[in-house]
């Protein structure tokens, strides 16, 4: 006899003004089970669990827990109906300890005054539940992300939760924390937790998951089994078949002139003697395990930082330092790693973040050209598949990968000849993937450069035509895609761990 659901969301709809994002889902969560929810970008899958968390409430069908149809109105309400979601994006508060985000909301006091020792004990006794060890007083701020997931998880945990929601928990893990993830998730199964789980990885899928819903555009397509082969489940996700995962063809040459020329690049505690060059039609990976300096030499070649030595020529001429400004101006755009902190303005409309690059520049007798602005970025937001119903909403109301894809557009609508991509598809779906993965061939072939920083190592090896491998902050060593292996990198990348990249 099939165990009775921990929660049932019966034929929900839900619509952000005129426009049906949800139509007529339905989804259960079972005890001790994962239920994966699998969707194309903006097929409506955060919008669904926030309908569990107490954040939305559906227009018309049912929430039902013991049978009973329930109203959750707020967070709080989920919470006391043991519901706990993370987020994707996570909703701690950086400038306060581990402590008081893990307890926030229920602060221990006595006389009136905060206990401090009872917060510290509580909180300490929470992240064991996951075997975190950290000093409970750390500022969140000073953690890296997975640990501000785990900490989140830690915070699910300790109001007891009987249903946990995962959205996009692995999008920023390495390997190595996504598999301690799963093994916090395994123990959760056994103690009978019932989880639904989002992600773009299929492979994680087979891992983890008992059972799939597979939304399409806010409908239900179907639910099937979690050892569902992958390319079945991308038919179900997509509308058809994904061939080629990786569209680069190597073959080409690269043209003769220089785009990109870094000289001895340094800067203190980050990294040293960078030197590299990129000619027009070439994209270049960089590879490495997290804080061999990536992340950091991109930032400083895009001029968000300020480096000590070297300097960085584009098309023989030499760049401005630290200036973000001369950087536009020379042609370079650069996508950043946190798109919610470095990337957009949240509140400014999809048009506003896609212009921000270009309105000066197409000013038209010293006044800025709105009107062809606009129908550019339109044009842009189109060819990107950007989900939108209005290129003046905010981009805050778009969904995650849509947002990282606006990234992008921006830099397509600047006509930027040096594109430098930090984890470009972080959060976007198999096939938008191949779509990026087409717009980056397209701007070689049209004599751009790119130079692209990625964790997933399939992508570094099925679309870059040269490959540098970080290690320390130090160029480790330079392979050519052809001969590249994911050993090559991987002995180059660590030196004597095995950690995996
Ligand atoms: N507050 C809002 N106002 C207006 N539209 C919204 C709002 N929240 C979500 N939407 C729209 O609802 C649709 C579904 O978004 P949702 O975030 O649920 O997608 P998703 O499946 O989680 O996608 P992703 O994989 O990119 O995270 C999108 O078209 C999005 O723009
Ligand atoms: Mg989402």
């Amino acid at each position: 006899m099939d165990p009775k659901p921990l929660v049932t969301l019966a034929n929900v709809t839900k619509s952000f003004g005129p426009v049906q994002v949800i139509k007529g889902v339905s989804v259960s969560v079972y005890p001790g089970k994962v239920q994966v929810l699998l969707g194309e970008n903006g097929a409506g899958k955060s919008t669904l669990i926030k309908m569990l968390a107490g954040v939305h409430q559906p227009d018309s069908g049912e929430i039902i827990m013991d049978g009973q149809a329930v109203s959750l109105p707020n967070t709080r309400t989920a919470e006391q109906h043991g519901i706990a979601t993370i987020h994707q994006e996570l909703n701690l508060v950086g400038t306060m300890s581990i402590a008081e985000n893990v307890m926030l909301g229920r602060t221990p006091r006595k006389f009136g005054m905060v206990d401090r020792k009872e917060l510290r004990r509580k909180a300490r006794e929470a992240l064991a539940l996951i075997g975190l060890t950290i000093d409970v007083d750390t500022l969140v701020n000073e953690l890296g992300i997975a640990q501000q997931q785990l900490v989140e998880i830690a915070k699910a945990l300790s109001i007891h939760a009987k249903i946990l929601i995962l959205d996009e928990p692995t999008a920023a893990l390495t390997r190595h924390e996504t598999e301690h993830l799963f093994k916090v998730v395994e123990d959760l199964r056994n103690h009978g937790v019932g989880m639904l789980f989002i992600s773009h990885h299929l492979d994680e899928i087979a891992e983890i998951g008992d059972s799939v819903t597979v939304l399409r555009d806010g409908e239900f397509v179907a639910e099937v089994p979690g050892s569902t082969p992958e390319d079945e489940l991308v038919k179900l996700m997509v509308g058809r078949a994904i061939d080629e995962q990786f569209p680069r063809q190597k073959n080409s040459q690269p043209k003769a002139s220089l785009i990109l020329e870094v000289s001895k690049l340094g800067s203190k505690d980050k990294f040293k003697d960078i030197s590299f060059t990129v000619k027009a039609g070439e994209i270049v990976g960089i590879a490495g395990l997290v804080g061999a300096g990536r992340t950091e030499v991109l930032r400083a070649i895009a001029g968000a930082d300020k480096y000590d030595h070297g300097s960085v020529r584009i098309r023989n001429k030499p760049l401005q330092r630290g200036s973000v400004e001369a950087a536009i101006k020379a042609g370079i755009g650069h996508v950043p790693e946190d798109r919610k902190v470095q990337g957009l303005v949240l509140d400014a409309s999809v048009n506003d973040n896609l212009g921000y690059a270009t309105l000066q520049e197409t000013s038209r007798f010293g006044l800025a050209d709105f009107s062809g602005q606009k129908s550019r970025a339109e044009s842009v937001a189109k060819t990107l598949r950007i989900r939108m119903h209005d290129i003046e909403q905010p981009i805050r109301s778009l969904s995650g990968g849509n947002q990282q894809k606006a990234v992008f557009g921006r830099w397509i609508l600047a006509q930027s000849t040096l594109l430098l991509l930090d984890e470009p598809t972080r959060g976007v779906d198999v096939g938008a993937k191949v779509e990026i993965y087409e717009l980056m061939n397209a701007i070689t072939a049209a004599g751009g450069a790119i130079v692209m920083v990625s964790s997933e190592l399939p992508e570094v090896l099925g679309m870059s035509d040269r490959i540098l491998v970080m290690r320390d902050g130090e160029i480790a060593g330079e392979l050519d895609a052809r001969e590249a292996t994911q050993d090559k990198v991987m002995t180059l990348a660590a030196r004597d761990t095995d950690e995996d990249l």
